[in-house]
């Protein structure tokens, strides 16, 4: 199902006002389906964090673009991402976060794998007590690894495999990023050890989470408080080509909503903070003094996921001294977050409204959440 011809037109319109994407966009299972395949697999999608998987041994199953998949930690202490499926007789390999020594075992049959997916052990496969059989070649039933990039501590998969190479892919937001601090800073940083994470289960089509998240309109009457330490008139946007777009703000006051003084990116100009989307489902929130993840996983149409995963400079991130100040960190974030979880649901029943397809960008207000649509529009096509 793709857009059709006058739906097409309608969103990509470069001058006068464009439409949003069509209702069908965000309600519909064949529309959804399409999305696993020309905006998801076929170029780097973010599947988790790597500080879910954080010593050796450490596996954890993701359900992304329709599949099971599998991130987990070898013993290099590299991320790699599996195929979670037996190659057996397909069991679902993991089936929930754990931790082992060296061995996948399934929970089958007991094939084993080690920690780089190769098939090590095949326990009573010519029967009782005889663990080979003659044209069973173990070489040709390892775990099918999924192509995998680790960058800012997120986990990328290229599931088609034939997207650029990953550095090319992420350079121009990189050296956005650049911009603000240097790489290397990015080293000092840690997953909050208490207070850092949380997933949100909406009911929305998470292409609206995407809309909301890159405009700042919506400020002043979606979130009051954060408009009084960031206000309206300080944000300005940016877009990258088809790679990412963004708001940002000049005066990001983080000493106004902090109950410690956290360490600071060195170099770090001003009260300025960036919210960079990167396409298709990933958010960024670089902060003086922290930095955030969000990663919307699509479950259906009408159903997302949305997790949460922040990150301080050195001791901020695990000292008990910090703890309270983490903690009213996550507290104020998640109040954010949750407002726009309302009106990303409430755009979602709206969806079902016969006198609504698509509604209008405003040229300036809604500029970035319109970048993004045409991004959807141009890889999903017209038909005919
Ligand atoms: S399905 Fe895994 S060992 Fe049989
Ligand atoms: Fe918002």
């Amino acid at each position: 199902m793709q857009l059709s011809e006058s739906d097409f037109k309608a969103v990509t319109r470069e001058s006068g006002l464009a439409s949003g994407l069509p209702n069908y966009a965000y309600t519909s299972a064949d529309f959804f389906a399409l999305e696993q395949e020309k905006l998801f697999a076929s170029t780097w999608t973010c599947i988790g964090n790597g500080c879910s998987v954080p010593r050796v041994g450490d596996l954890q199953p993701v359900g992304f673009l329709g599949q099971p998949l599998l991130m987990s930690r070898n013993r290099h202490g590299d991320i790699k991402v599996f195929h979670n499926v037996c190659s057996h007789r397909g069991n679902e390999l993991v089936w929930e976060a754990c931790h082992v020594d060296k061995v996948i075992q399934c929970p089958y049959h007991a094939w084993a794998y080690d920690l780089d997916g190769r098939l090590l052990a095949t326990p009573n496969v010519g029967g009782s007590g005889v663990h080979t059989i003659d044209g069973l070649d173990n070489n040709e039933f390892g775990l099918r690894e999924a192509r995998s990039a680790v960058w800012m501590d997120l986990v990328f998969v290229n599931l088609s495999a034939d997207a650029p190479d990953f550095e090319s892919f992420i350079g121009p937001l990189q050296q956005r990023i650049d911009r603000l601090v240097a790489r290397e800073q990015f080293t000092a940083l840690k997953p909050a050890a208490t207070h850092g994470t949380y997933t949100i289960d909406f009911a929305g089509n998470w292409k609206l989470c995407v809309e909301n998240n890159l405009e700042s309109y919506h400020l002043p009457t979606v979130h009051p408080d954060l408009n009084a330490v960031s206000k309206l008139e300080d944000h300005y946007h940016f877009y990258g080509d088809d790679l990412y777009a963004g708001q940002g703000s000049y005066r990001y006051d983080h000493e106004q909503t902090n109950l410690a003084d956290f360490p600071l990116f060195a170099g770090w100009q001003g009260k300025v903070a960036e919210y960079p989307t990167l396409y298709p489902n990933v958010f960024l929130g670089l902060q003086a003094d922290h930095y955030w993840t969000r990663i919307v996983q699509p479950l259906s149409a009408e159903r997302s996921l949305d997790h949460l995963q922040i990150y301080y400079l050195g001791d901020a991130a695990d000292s008990p001294d910090f703890e309270a100040a983490r903690a009213h960190r996550l507290e104020v974030w998640a109040k954010v977050f949750n407002e726009d979880i309302g009106v990303v649901e409430g755009m979602q029943r709206g969806r079902r409204s016969s006198a609504f397809n698509g509604g209008v960008f405003t040229p300036i207000m809604d500029k970035p959440s319109h970048h993004f649509a045409r991004w959807v529009a141009n890889r999903i096509g017209e038909t005919g």
